[in-house]
């Protein structure tokens, strides 16, 4: 058995910790506020997010990171992504050579357009560092509901090694060695689901989130392929598999604030709302980024980014993507 600490006692934070210890590992859970550690500690539940689940009372919540960082084996990088960075450079000092980095959080930094792992391993250059992604919402991980995630990673061998430990009856986990496609998959669909919860705002049905998911992962293959990825990944779990989940879950906060958009809020307006970091917001301006950078057509990318920043009605932007010039659904197949 492991000894893992897990950085960041939000949901996902949360949610894994519970499952690692679970599965029979030595568990410490850190937060970087010491007024979310001694509320963990006095209900042993993350009543906002997770009410109902239990944390085990051998989970040690703690805010001591170099302690947590110097008794692990396995550090769960598991804040919200734009703290990636931050909390990477608290880390730095005490990570040694070669320890193992999971980082679970979703999303491409606005400005360097950076994954988290490539952010972690430049504040972090002694650290080997992986990705768990998947369709995984924590609520539901939360209540070992058979979930289904992705580990990929520099090593073969690391990655088996950390399959081995989150895998249970109730968590199957898969390994791949395509790092940038799991996180491309897992950062971009963020971008589309606000789209389908925009359009379930907008009162569309489900044909309208069919072509949504359908076209936003052929959108973000068409990306991630440009930028090196390889394209089983985006039919797989951290593609195709993450954005259907994120579309079409009530527990997706991406999808929840796309709704409040389609129903008439401003950017901000449905951020307030939601309370939590709707990190599609930051991902869009990215994604948009990208595709300039990489030569790509992204229909859905771009209108989001109109409506998100630029006031665009939501309702304009779909006609638009309705009305946008006659295309092949398949451009490599011959006739
Ligand atoms: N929630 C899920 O179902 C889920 C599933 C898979 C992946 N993820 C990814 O995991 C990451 C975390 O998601 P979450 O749902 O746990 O988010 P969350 O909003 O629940 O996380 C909030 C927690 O992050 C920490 N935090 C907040 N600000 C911080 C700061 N400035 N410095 C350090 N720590 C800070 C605090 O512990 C806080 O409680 C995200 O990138 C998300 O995409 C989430």
């Amino acid at each position: 058995m492991a000894k893992i600490s897990v950085l960041g006692a939000g949901s996902w934070g949360t949610a894994l910790s519970i499952l690692l210890s679970n599965n029979g590992h030595e568990v410490r859970l850190w937060s970087r506020f010491q007024e979310e550690v001694d509320a963990l500690r006095e209900t042993r539940e993350l009543t906002s997010k997770l009410p109902g689940v239990h944390i085990p009372e051998d989970i040690d919540i703690t805010a001591d990171l170099k302690d947590c960082i110097e008794t692990a084996e396995v550090l769960v990088l598991a804040v919200p992504s734009p703290y990636i960075r931050s909390t990477s450079k608290l880390m730095a000092p005490d990570v040694k050579k070669g320890q193992i980095i999971v980082n679970v959080a979703k999303g491409i930094e606005e400005n360097t357009l950076m994954t988290m792992t490539d952010i972690i391993s430049e504040e972090i250059p002694a650290a080997a560092v992986y990705v768990l992604s998947g369709p995984s919402h924590a609520e539901e991980v939360g209540r070992g509901i058979p979930t289904t995630c992705v580990i990929s990673g520099p090593e073969r061998e690391t990655a088996e090694y950390l399959q081995g430990i989150f895998m249970s009856p109730v968590f199957r986990v898969y390994t791949t060695p395509d790092m940038l496609g799991v996180e491309l998959g897992g950062s971009l669909k963020n971008v589309i689901a606000l789209a389908a919860g925009t359009a379930d705002g907008l009162g569309y049905g489900d044909n309208t989130k069919a072509a949504l998911i359908t076209r936003g992962i052929a959108e973000i293959a068409r990306l991630g392929t440009k930028m090196g990825a390889r394209m089983e990944t985006f039919g797989g779990l951290t593609g195709i598999g993450d954005l259907i989940v994120t579309c079409a879950s009530v527990h997706s906060r991406n999808r929840k604030a796309g709704y409040l958009i389609g129903q008439g809020y401003t950017m901000q307006q449905a951020m307030d709302e939601v309370k939590m970091v709707v990190e599609g917001v930051y991902s869009a301006k990215a994604a948009k980024s990208l595709a300039e950078k990489y030569g790509v057509e992204m229909p859905i990318i771009m209108e989001v980014n109109e409506v998100l920043f630029e006031n665009k009605p939501a309702a304009d932007a779909v006609r638009d993507l309705m009305l946008r010039d006659k295309k092949v659904e398949t451009p490599m197949l011959p006739w």
